[in-house]
Protein backbone atom coordinates (compact mmCIF):
# COMPACT_ATOMS: atom_id res chain seq x y z
CA UNK A 1 0.00 0.00 0.00
CA UNK A 2 1.16 3.63 -0.82
CA UNK A 3 2.09 5.55 2.58
CA UNK A 4 4.38 8.49 3.90
CA UNK A 5 7.05 7.16 5.78
CA UNK A 6 6.26 6.91 9.79
CA UNK A 7 8.89 9.96 10.25
CA UNK A 8 6.81 12.31 8.07
CA UNK A 9 6.74 16.07 8.96
CA UNK A 10 3.28 16.53 9.04
CA UNK A 11 1.84 20.66 9.71
CA UNK A 12 1.83 24.10 8.20
CA UNK A 13 3.77 27.38 7.69
CA UNK A 14 3.84 30.87 8.24
CA UNK A 15 6.30 33.69 7.83
CA UNK A 16 6.78 36.53 10.79
CA UNK A 17 6.10 39.53 8.82
CA UNK A 18 2.10 37.56 7.49
CA UNK A 19 1.28 36.60 11.31
CA UNK A 20 3.12 38.24 13.98
CA UNK A 21 1.90 42.11 13.87
CA UNK A 22 3.57 43.91 17.21
CA UNK A 23 5.95 45.85 14.68
CA UNK A 24 7.13 48.17 16.30
CA UNK A 25 6.90 45.95 19.96
CA UNK A 26 9.40 44.71 21.80
CA UNK A 27 12.77 47.12 20.34
CA UNK A 28 11.61 45.61 16.69
CA UNK A 29 13.24 47.90 14.23
CA UNK A 30 11.74 48.21 10.69
CA UNK A 31 11.77 45.91 7.64
CA UNK A 32 11.49 45.73 4.66
CA UNK A 33 8.18 44.29 4.79
CA UNK A 34 6.96 46.84 7.16
CA UNK A 35 7.51 49.66 4.48
CA UNK A 36 5.76 47.49 1.62
CA UNK A 37 1.67 47.66 2.86
CA UNK A 38 0.86 46.86 -0.17
CA UNK A 39 2.83 43.20 -0.64
CA UNK A 40 5.79 42.17 -1.62
CA UNK A 41 5.97 43.57 -5.34
CA UNK A 42 4.52 46.89 -4.19
CA UNK A 43 6.25 50.10 -3.77
CA UNK A 44 8.39 51.32 -0.39
CA UNK A 45 6.37 53.92 1.25
CA UNK A 46 8.02 55.69 4.22
CA UNK A 47 6.15 54.96 7.23
CA UNK A 48 4.72 58.54 8.91
CA UNK A 49 4.00 58.67 12.55
CA UNK A 50 0.01 57.04 12.84
CA UNK A 51 0.26 55.09 9.79
CA UNK A 52 -1.67 52.12 9.66
CA UNK A 53 -1.30 48.68 7.89
CA UNK A 54 -2.74 45.34 7.88
CA UNK A 55 0.68 43.74 8.92
CA UNK A 56 0.97 46.35 11.69
CA UNK A 57 -1.06 43.40 13.82
CA UNK A 58 -1.61 40.84 10.91
CA UNK A 59 -3.47 38.06 12.62
CA UNK A 60 -1.55 39.03 16.55
CA UNK A 61 0.30 35.72 16.54
CA UNK A 62 2.73 37.91 18.62
CA UNK A 63 0.61 37.83 21.78
CA UNK A 64 -1.98 35.11 20.50
CA UNK A 65 0.77 32.01 19.88
CA UNK A 66 -0.12 29.91 22.74
CA UNK A 67 -3.55 29.52 21.32
CA UNK A 68 -2.80 29.24 17.75
CA UNK A 69 -0.26 26.84 18.73
CA UNK A 70 -2.90 24.75 20.83
CA UNK A 71 -5.15 24.25 17.46
CA UNK A 72 -2.16 23.42 15.38
CA UNK A 73 -1.86 20.48 18.05
CA UNK A 74 -5.40 19.36 17.99
CA UNK A 75 -4.77 19.25 14.35
CA UNK A 76 -1.89 16.66 15.25
CA UNK A 77 0.87 19.00 13.59
CA UNK A 78 4.64 17.61 14.23
CA UNK A 79 5.82 20.57 12.65
CA UNK A 80 5.69 24.13 12.18
CA UNK A 81 7.41 26.15 9.78
CA UNK A 82 7.85 30.02 11.33
CA UNK A 83 10.18 32.12 10.56
CA UNK A 84 12.49 34.70 12.86
CA UNK A 85 12.58 38.57 12.25
CA UNK A 86 15.54 39.42 11.43
CA UNK A 87 14.56 43.01 12.75
CA UNK A 88 13.82 41.55 16.68
CA UNK A 89 16.95 40.55 16.68
CA UNK A 90 19.29 43.05 15.23
CA UNK A 91 16.82 45.96 14.39
CA UNK A 92 19.10 48.00 12.45
CA UNK A 93 20.69 44.96 11.14
CA UNK A 94 24.31 46.26 12.41
CA UNK A 95 23.36 47.10 15.72
CA UNK A 96 26.15 45.95 18.02
CA UNK A 97 24.65 43.85 20.31
CA UNK A 98 21.57 41.57 19.60
CA UNK A 99 17.82 42.79 21.36
CA UNK A 100 17.19 40.30 24.49
CA UNK A 101 13.92 41.35 24.16
CA UNK A 102 13.70 39.54 20.82
CA UNK A 103 15.47 36.81 21.13
CA UNK A 104 13.45 35.95 24.44
CA UNK A 105 9.89 36.08 22.19
CA UNK A 106 11.57 32.90 20.27
CA UNK A 107 12.01 31.49 22.82
CA UNK A 108 8.75 31.52 24.73
CA UNK A 109 7.64 30.52 20.93
CA UNK A 110 9.34 27.56 20.36
CA UNK A 111 9.50 26.92 24.28
CA UNK A 112 5.11 26.21 23.68
CA UNK A 113 6.00 24.27 20.25
CA UNK A 114 7.57 21.71 22.40
CA UNK A 115 5.21 21.68 24.59
CA UNK A 116 3.17 20.08 21.78
CA UNK A 117 5.63 17.87 20.57
CA UNK A 118 6.00 19.99 17.81
CA UNK A 119 9.18 20.15 15.74
CA UNK A 120 10.13 23.44 14.77
CA UNK A 121 11.00 24.44 11.38
CA UNK A 122 12.76 27.74 11.44
CA UNK A 123 13.51 30.02 8.28
CA UNK A 124 16.27 32.56 8.89
CA UNK A 125 14.75 35.40 6.64
CA UNK A 126 11.42 34.68 4.68
CA UNK A 127 10.36 38.21 2.76
CA UNK A 128 12.92 40.97 4.80
CA UNK A 129 15.53 42.49 6.05
CA UNK A 130 16.21 45.39 8.58
CA UNK A 131 15.32 48.58 6.20
CA UNK A 132 17.65 50.22 7.82
CA UNK A 133 20.53 48.00 6.31
CA UNK A 134 18.79 49.20 2.99
CA UNK A 135 18.82 53.02 3.35
CA UNK A 136 22.08 53.17 4.95
CA UNK A 137 23.58 50.05 3.21
CA UNK A 138 22.28 49.41 -0.31
CA UNK A 139 20.49 46.30 0.74
CA UNK A 140 22.36 43.16 -0.40
CA UNK A 141 24.30 45.17 -3.45
CA UNK A 142 26.29 45.57 -0.42
CA UNK A 143 29.04 42.95 0.71
CA UNK A 144 29.09 44.08 4.18
CA UNK A 145 25.19 42.61 4.05
CA UNK A 146 26.93 39.22 4.04
CA UNK A 147 28.57 39.73 7.63
CA UNK A 148 25.42 41.63 9.01
CA UNK A 149 23.38 38.39 8.61
CA UNK A 150 26.27 35.75 9.02
CA UNK A 151 26.26 37.37 12.67
CA UNK A 152 22.52 37.30 13.00
CA UNK A 153 22.35 33.89 11.85
CA UNK A 154 25.39 32.41 14.08
CA UNK A 155 23.52 34.53 17.16
CA UNK A 156 20.07 32.70 16.37
CA UNK A 157 21.91 29.33 16.26
CA UNK A 158 23.74 29.83 19.08
CA UNK A 159 21.00 30.81 21.33
CA UNK A 160 17.93 28.51 19.79
CA UNK A 161 20.92 25.66 19.24
CA UNK A 162 18.84 22.91 21.97
CA UNK A 163 15.51 24.01 20.47
CA UNK A 164 15.47 24.49 16.92
CA UNK A 165 16.90 21.29 14.35
CA UNK A 166 15.63 22.58 11.45
CA UNK A 167 16.59 25.42 9.86
CA UNK A 168 15.98 27.14 5.90
CA UNK A 169 18.13 29.83 4.89
CA UNK A 170 16.25 32.28 2.53
CA UNK A 171 12.89 31.85 1.68
CA UNK A 172 12.01 31.13 -2.23
CA UNK A 173 15.75 33.14 -3.01
CA UNK A 174 14.78 32.95 -6.42
CA UNK A 175 11.78 35.87 -6.01
CA UNK A 176 14.79 38.19 -5.94
CA UNK A 177 14.50 38.23 -9.60
CA UNK A 178 10.59 39.04 -9.80
CA UNK A 179 10.76 41.60 -6.73
CA UNK A 180 14.32 42.88 -5.69
CA UNK A 181 13.03 44.99 -2.75
CA UNK A 182 11.49 41.86 -1.02
CA UNK A 183 14.64 39.67 -1.99
CA UNK A 184 17.38 41.57 -2.08
CA UNK A 185 16.12 45.16 -0.70
CA UNK A 186 16.76 46.57 -4.14
CA UNK A 187 14.96 49.23 -5.95
CA UNK A 188 12.27 47.72 -8.57
CA UNK A 189 14.09 49.48 -11.13
CA UNK A 190 17.68 48.05 -10.80
CA UNK A 191 19.28 46.91 -13.53
CA UNK A 192 19.76 42.42 -13.61
CA UNK A 193 23.49 43.34 -13.39
CA UNK A 194 22.75 44.67 -9.89
CA UNK A 195 20.05 42.18 -8.72
CA UNK A 196 22.62 39.26 -9.78
CA UNK A 197 25.47 41.05 -8.00
CA UNK A 198 23.41 41.10 -4.60
CA UNK A 199 22.05 37.54 -5.30
CA UNK A 200 25.09 36.81 -5.42
CA UNK A 201 25.96 38.45 -1.78
CA UNK A 202 22.92 36.83 -0.75
CA UNK A 203 23.94 32.95 -1.95
CA UNK A 204 27.53 33.54 -0.34
CA UNK A 205 25.81 34.34 2.63
CA UNK A 206 23.04 31.45 2.34
CA UNK A 207 26.57 29.01 2.37
CA UNK A 208 28.14 30.72 5.33
CA UNK A 209 25.08 30.27 7.15
CA UNK A 210 25.04 26.64 6.36
CA UNK A 211 28.74 26.28 7.29
CA UNK A 212 27.81 28.52 11.04
CA UNK A 213 24.88 25.70 11.64
CA UNK A 214 26.86 22.67 10.89
CA UNK A 215 29.34 23.99 13.37
CA UNK A 216 26.91 25.47 15.82
CA UNK A 217 24.09 23.26 15.38
CA UNK A 218 25.89 19.50 14.47
CA UNK A 219 23.13 17.77 14.82
CA UNK A 220 20.46 20.02 13.10
CA UNK A 221 20.00 19.98 8.99
CA UNK A 222 19.66 23.13 7.21
CA UNK A 223 18.19 23.40 3.72
CA UNK A 224 17.44 25.76 1.31
CA UNK A 225 14.05 27.27 -0.39
CA UNK A 226 13.01 27.99 -3.47
CA UNK A 227 9.94 29.10 -5.14
CA UNK A 228 9.08 25.46 -7.46
CA UNK A 229 8.54 27.28 -10.41
CA UNK A 230 8.28 24.54 -12.89
CA UNK A 231 7.37 25.39 -16.44
CA UNK A 232 6.12 23.70 -19.18
CA UNK A 233 6.42 23.94 -23.18
CA UNK A 234 3.26 25.42 -24.40
CA UNK A 235 4.00 23.48 -27.81
CA UNK A 236 6.40 20.62 -28.73
CA UNK A 237 7.97 23.00 -30.86
CA UNK A 238 12.02 22.53 -30.72
CA UNK A 239 12.21 26.58 -29.46
CA UNK A 240 9.63 26.23 -26.90
CA UNK A 241 11.05 23.27 -25.48
CA UNK A 242 14.46 24.88 -25.25
CA UNK A 243 13.09 28.39 -24.01
CA UNK A 244 11.31 26.45 -21.25
CA UNK A 245 14.89 24.59 -20.19
CA UNK A 246 15.80 28.34 -20.13
CA UNK A 247 13.12 29.09 -17.88
CA UNK A 248 13.44 26.31 -15.30
CA UNK A 249 17.40 27.00 -15.19
CA UNK A 250 15.97 30.71 -14.03
CA UNK A 251 14.93 29.25 -10.63
CA UNK A 252 16.66 26.03 -10.60
CA UNK A 253 20.39 27.74 -10.80
CA UNK A 254 19.97 29.15 -7.05
CA UNK A 255 19.40 25.46 -5.85
CA UNK A 256 22.31 24.29 -8.26
CA UNK A 257 24.40 26.49 -6.34
CA UNK A 258 22.68 25.96 -3.05
CA UNK A 259 23.06 22.35 -3.36
CA UNK A 260 26.32 21.66 -5.29
CA UNK A 261 28.33 24.10 -4.38
CA UNK A 262 29.03 26.39 -7.40
CA UNK A 263 28.20 28.58 -10.64
CA UNK A 264 26.77 26.37 -13.43
CA UNK A 265 28.24 27.09 -16.47
CA UNK A 266 24.94 27.97 -18.34
CA UNK A 267 24.77 30.84 -15.64
CA UNK A 268 28.63 31.91 -16.47
CA UNK A 269 27.83 31.73 -20.08
CA UNK A 270 24.52 34.41 -19.22
CA UNK A 271 26.43 36.34 -17.52
CA UNK A 272 29.20 36.33 -20.18
CA UNK A 273 26.52 37.13 -22.98
CA UNK A 274 25.11 40.26 -21.20
CA UNK A 275 28.19 41.48 -20.15
CA UNK A 276 27.97 41.06 -16.51
CA UNK A 277 31.23 41.52 -14.81
CA UNK A 278 30.51 40.32 -11.34
CA UNK A 279 32.50 40.62 -8.24
CA UNK A 280 33.24 36.66 -7.38
CA UNK A 281 36.22 36.56 -5.38
CA UNK A 282 37.90 33.27 -4.20
CA UNK A 283 36.65 33.15 -0.85
CA UNK A 284 33.28 34.10 -2.00
CA UNK A 285 33.58 30.16 -4.15
CA UNK A 286 35.49 28.77 -1.05
CA UNK A 287 32.16 30.02 0.82
CA UNK A 288 29.86 28.36 -2.00
CA UNK A 289 31.23 25.16 -1.31
CA UNK A 290 29.10 24.39 1.77
CA UNK A 291 25.76 23.25 0.49
CA UNK A 292 22.30 22.65 2.00
CA UNK A 293 21.59 18.99 3.66
CA UNK A 294 17.77 19.45 1.68
CA UNK A 295 16.10 21.33 -0.47
CA UNK A 296 12.72 22.42 0.25
CA UNK A 297 10.51 24.69 -2.07
CA UNK A 298 6.95 26.11 -2.05
CA UNK A 299 4.70 24.78 -4.96
CA UNK A 300 1.64 26.65 -5.79
CA UNK A 301 1.10 26.30 -9.58
CA UNK A 302 3.04 25.26 -13.08
CA UNK A 303 3.01 27.76 -15.88
CA UNK A 304 3.80 27.46 -19.96
CA UNK A 305 6.59 28.96 -22.02
CA UNK A 306 6.80 30.13 -25.61
CA UNK A 307 8.93 31.22 -27.80
CA UNK A 308 6.02 33.17 -29.43
CA UNK A 309 6.89 36.90 -28.60
CA UNK A 310 3.20 37.95 -29.28
CA UNK A 311 1.53 35.25 -27.27
CA UNK A 312 4.33 36.35 -24.34
CA UNK A 313 3.03 40.05 -24.41
CA UNK A 314 -0.64 38.86 -23.71
CA UNK A 315 0.70 36.97 -20.62
CA UNK A 316 2.89 39.97 -19.45
CA UNK A 317 1.53 41.12 -16.41
CA UNK A 318 0.67 38.30 -14.19
CA UNK A 319 2.99 37.55 -11.52
CA UNK A 320 5.53 35.76 -13.04
CA UNK A 321 4.71 36.53 -16.80
CA UNK A 322 3.81 32.75 -17.40
CA UNK A 323 1.30 31.51 -20.81
CA UNK A 324 -1.51 30.04 -19.07
CA UNK A 325 -1.98 26.26 -19.64
CA UNK A 326 -5.24 25.54 -21.91
CA UNK A 327 -5.78 22.30 -19.62
CA UNK A 328 -5.69 23.82 -16.45
CA UNK A 329 -8.47 25.56 -13.97
CA UNK A 330 -7.31 28.45 -11.89
CA UNK A 331 -7.78 29.45 -8.41
CA UNK A 332 -9.84 32.81 -7.88
CA UNK A 333 -6.38 34.37 -7.89
CA UNK A 334 -5.84 33.15 -11.34
CA UNK A 335 -2.73 30.75 -10.27
CA UNK A 336 -3.54 27.52 -11.95
CA UNK A 337 -4.32 24.39 -10.16
CA UNK A 338 -1.42 21.50 -11.58
CA UNK A 339 -1.50 18.56 -8.76
CA UNK A 340 0.28 16.30 -10.90
CA UNK A 341 2.85 18.96 -11.69
CA UNK A 342 4.15 18.41 -7.97
CA UNK A 343 4.73 15.05 -8.54
CA UNK A 344 7.07 16.27 -11.71
CA UNK A 345 8.87 18.79 -9.78
CA UNK A 346 9.47 16.35 -7.14
CA UNK A 347 10.76 14.10 -9.20
CA UNK A 348 12.76 16.70 -11.27
CA UNK A 349 14.46 17.75 -8.39
CA UNK A 350 15.51 14.55 -6.61
CA UNK A 351 16.80 13.10 -10.28
CA UNK A 352 18.49 16.71 -9.89
CA UNK A 353 20.06 16.52 -6.67
CA UNK A 354 19.57 13.61 -4.92
CA UNK A 355 18.80 15.42 -1.16
CA UNK A 356 15.81 14.89 0.83
CA UNK A 357 13.02 17.55 0.04
CA UNK A 358 11.01 19.05 2.04
CA UNK A 359 7.09 20.84 0.66
CA UNK A 360 7.02 23.79 2.67
CA UNK A 361 4.29 25.64 1.05
CA UNK A 362 1.65 24.17 -0.85
CA UNK A 363 -2.39 25.56 -0.52
CA UNK A 364 -5.25 27.17 -2.10
CA UNK A 365 -6.06 31.05 -1.31
CA UNK A 366 -9.52 31.12 -1.61
CA UNK A 367 -12.84 33.96 -0.50
CA UNK A 368 -14.56 31.45 2.33
CA UNK A 369 -17.83 32.17 3.24
CA UNK A 370 -18.92 32.47 7.25
CA UNK A 371 -22.16 30.52 7.58
CA UNK A 372 -25.32 32.34 9.65
CA UNK A 373 -23.93 29.21 11.81
CA UNK A 374 -20.45 30.22 11.99
CA UNK A 375 -19.46 27.31 9.52
CA UNK A 376 -17.02 27.65 6.79
CA UNK A 377 -17.56 24.90 4.40
CA UNK A 378 -14.35 25.44 2.60
CA UNK A 379 -14.00 21.91 0.15
CA UNK A 380 -12.35 23.45 -2.35
CA UNK A 381 -9.48 23.48 -0.04
CA UNK A 382 -9.93 20.16 1.07
CA UNK A 383 -10.02 19.30 -2.56
CA UNK A 384 -6.97 20.74 -3.77
CA UNK A 385 -4.94 19.61 -0.56
CA UNK A 386 -6.22 16.37 -0.88
CA UNK A 387 -5.05 15.96 -4.76
CA UNK A 388 -1.49 17.98 -3.87
CA UNK A 389 -1.07 15.18 -0.96
CA UNK A 390 -1.98 12.31 -3.10
CA UNK A 391 0.96 13.06 -6.10
CA UNK A 392 3.09 13.73 -3.20
CA UNK A 393 2.68 10.01 -1.78
CA UNK A 394 2.97 9.16 -5.81
CA UNK A 395 6.02 10.74 -5.83
CA UNK A 396 7.53 8.78 -2.90
CA UNK A 397 6.80 5.57 -4.53
CA UNK A 398 8.79 7.15 -7.34
CA UNK A 399 11.47 6.80 -5.03
CA UNK A 400 11.55 10.50 -3.73
CA UNK A 401 13.25 10.89 -0.23
CA UNK A 402 10.18 13.53 1.10
CA UNK A 403 10.66 14.71 4.84
CA UNK A 404 7.40 16.18 5.23
CA UNK A 405 4.64 18.61 4.54
CA UNK A 406 3.74 22.19 5.84
CA UNK A 407 0.69 23.54 3.99
CA UNK A 408 0.91 27.11 3.63
CA UNK A 409 -1.34 29.46 5.71
CA UNK A 410 -2.87 27.24 8.33
CA UNK A 411 -4.12 29.68 9.99
CA UNK A 412 -5.18 32.58 7.72
CA UNK A 413 -2.83 35.14 7.38
CA UNK A 414 -2.08 38.78 5.39
CA UNK A 415 -1.15 37.41 1.89
CA UNK A 416 2.35 37.83 0.17
CA UNK A 417 1.64 39.61 -2.95
CA UNK A 418 -1.07 42.22 -2.08
CA UNK A 419 -1.08 42.20 1.81
CA UNK A 420 -4.91 41.15 1.33
CA UNK A 421 -6.58 39.23 4.07
CA UNK A 422 -9.75 38.19 1.73
CA UNK A 423 -7.40 35.84 0.22
CA UNK A 424 -7.57 32.85 3.18
CA UNK A 425 -5.22 29.47 3.16
CA UNK A 426 -6.12 28.61 6.45
CA UNK A 427 -7.68 25.60 8.34
CA UNK A 428 -8.37 28.39 10.71
CA UNK A 429 -10.47 31.23 10.57
CA UNK A 430 -9.39 34.39 11.21
CA UNK A 431 -11.96 37.45 11.83
CA UNK A 432 -10.11 40.01 10.15
CA UNK A 433 -11.05 41.93 7.08
CA UNK A 434 -8.85 43.81 4.42
CA UNK A 435 -9.96 47.05 6.22
CA UNK A 436 -9.01 46.01 9.17
CA UNK A 437 -11.89 45.41 10.54
CA UNK A 438 -12.96 42.23 12.72
CA UNK A 439 -12.24 41.00 16.32
CA UNK A 440 -9.07 38.62 15.41
CA UNK A 441 -11.10 35.71 16.74
CA UNK A 442 -10.03 32.01 15.95
CA UNK A 443 -12.66 29.28 14.42
CA UNK A 444 -12.68 26.23 13.01
CA UNK A 445 -13.22 25.63 9.00
CA UNK A 446 -14.33 22.05 7.77
CA UNK A 447 -10.81 21.57 6.91
CA UNK A 448 -9.54 21.95 10.20
CA UNK A 449 -10.96 18.14 10.95
CA UNK A 450 -10.13 16.72 7.69
CA UNK A 451 -6.34 17.19 8.17
CA UNK A 452 -6.78 16.08 11.20
CA UNK A 453 -8.01 12.87 9.82
CA UNK A 454 -5.30 13.00 7.45
CA UNK A 455 -2.54 13.51 10.06
CA UNK A 456 -3.60 10.90 12.10
CA UNK A 457 -4.00 8.39 9.38
CA UNK A 458 -0.55 9.40 7.84
CA UNK A 459 -2.10 9.97 4.94
CA UNK A 460 -4.53 6.84 4.80
CA UNK A 461 -7.08 8.80 4.60
CA UNK A 462 -6.89 10.57 1.26
CA UNK A 463 -8.97 10.00 -1.52
CA UNK A 464 -6.71 9.29 -4.55
C1 LIG B 1 4.98 32.29 -1.17
C2 LIG B 1 5.53 32.99 0.02
O1 LIG B 1 5.31 33.05 -2.27
O2 LIG B 1 3.63 32.19 -1.36
C3 LIG B 1 4.53 33.28 1.12
O3 LIG B 1 6.66 32.35 0.55
C4 LIG B 1 3.21 33.63 0.49
O4 LIG B 1 5.05 34.27 1.93
C5 LIG B 1 2.72 32.46 -0.33
O5 LIG B 1 2.24 34.08 1.38
C6 LIG B 1 1.36 32.67 -0.99
O6 LIG B 1 1.32 33.87 -1.67
P1 LIG B 1 0.18 34.95 -1.40
O7 LIG B 1 0.53 36.12 -2.18
O8 LIG B 1 -1.09 34.29 -1.81
O9 LIG B 1 0.24 35.20 0.06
Amino acid sequence: MKAFPQTFYWGGATAANQVEGAFLEDGKGLSTSDVQPHGVFGDVVERMPGDTGLKDIAIDFYHRYPDDIALFAEMGFNCLRVSIAWTRIFPNGDDAEPNEAGLAFYDKLFDEMAKHHITPLVTLSHYEMPWALVKNYGGWGNRKVIGFFERYARTVFERYKGKVKLWLTFNEINMSLHAPMTGVGLPSDSSKAEVYQAIHHQLVASALAVKACHEIVPEGKIGNMLLGGLMYPLSCKPDDVFKTLQENRGWQFFGDVQARGAYPGYMLRYFRDNGFALEMTDADRDALKSTVDFISFSYYMTGCVTADEALNQKARGNILNMVPNPHLESSEWGWQIDPLGLRTLLNVLWDRYQKPLFIVENGLGAKDKVEADGSINDDYRISYLNDHLVQAREAIEDGVELMGFTSWGPIDLVSASKAELSKRYGFIYVDRHDDGTGTLARSKKKSFDWYKEVIATNGASLKA
